[in-house]
């Protein structure tokens, strides 16, 4: 909190939200995902690239904005194992543009102690793009801030599928295969996120109430938050009112809200018989 203060200014727009904010509690993990590039474009009569481009600089501001508030994590959904049905050129500017973050951003994200990782099937990105970003990845192993998780090639079905398959191949590995059980536990420690905590808010862009194959596990209890703003006009201003509308939730993760009073304590008893098969 206090080193995104450095950069506010006392009064204005941005410096009055993050006033509002309680630092105590923030979301340890944010994800988001990033839509509405194309429309973008489209409403300035620019080719789609453009809006990707433009949503460079919304990557750029809530890096530094999450890196400042102290965020523990951080994934961007940037491309989908889907989005290779796309024209080819588009496909080819956006691992030009994900080069060019790495070329352009690697000083400042060392700078601000980001630890970059990258998740999806890294393996099938082309090859000059997959050496980029494992150069990126090593160039930050060490340092301890905020975790940048570039979703690339991700799917969150892919990535279950891939979670089982590991997990029969550490079976048949170590002869366990006959007496394989799965449990929750063990199917999050091999999915791409392990070690990683659930997001606690996940953010979409540009007004779609779709989820989009992304991080079906880990979202399990996040809470959503869907603004109409087209991702190249997200800024700081916009992930802090996201934030501000996260912490008047009411997290109860199934359970009940701790200001709940205990079982019995004023609610009148009532018979079952009266509740009728209404469920
Ligand atoms: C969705 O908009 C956006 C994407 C598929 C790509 C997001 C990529 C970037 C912002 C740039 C690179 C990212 C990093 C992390 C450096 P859309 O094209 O689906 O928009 P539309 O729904 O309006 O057509």
């Amino acid at each position: 909190m206090m080193r995104l203060e450095e950069v506010l200014k006392p009064g204005d727009q941005d410096w009055k939200l993050a006033q509002q904010l309680d630092p105590g509690r923030l979301p340890r993990h944010i994800a988001i995902i990033m839509d509405g590039n194309g429309r973008w474009a489209r409403s300035r009569s620019l080719p789609r690239v453009a809006g990707h481009q433009a949503g460079m600089e919304s990557v750029r501001a809530v890096v530094e904005t999450c890196a400042r508030l102290d965020i523990g994590a951080l994934t961007l959904y940037a491309f989908s194992v889907e989005n290779w049905k796309r024209p080819r050129a588009e496909v080819e500017m956006l691992w030009h543009l994900l080069s060019v973050y790495l070329k352009r951003e690697l000083a400042t994200i060392v700078d601000q102690n980001i630890q970059l990782s990258a998740m999806g099937r890294i393996e099938e990105l082309p090859a000059r793009v997959r050496r980029e970003v494992e150069s990126a990845v090593r160039a930050t192993a060490r340092n301890s801030g905020m975790r940048l998780n570039v979703a690339l090639n991700y799917g969150g079905r892919t990535e279950l599928a891939d979670a089982v398959n590991a997990i029969i191949e550490e079976a048949r590995a170590n002869g366990s295969l006959a007496s394989l059980k799965v449990d929750e536990d063990r199917i999050a420690a091999r999915l791409y996120t392990a070690g990683l905590p659930d997001p606690d808010l996940l953010i979409r862009t540009s007004g779609e109430m779709r989820i989009s194959n992304f991080l079906l596990w880990q979202i399990a209890y996040s809470e959503l938050y869907v603004t109409d703003t087209l991702w190249p006009d997200f800024r700081r201003a916009d992930l802090l009112e996201a934030l501000l509308d996260y912490q008047k939730r009411d997290r109860r993760f199934g359970g009940l809200s701790p200001a709940t009073p205990p079982a019995g304590a004023e609610e009148p008893a009532v018979p079952v018989e009266a509740l009728g098969s209404a469920r």
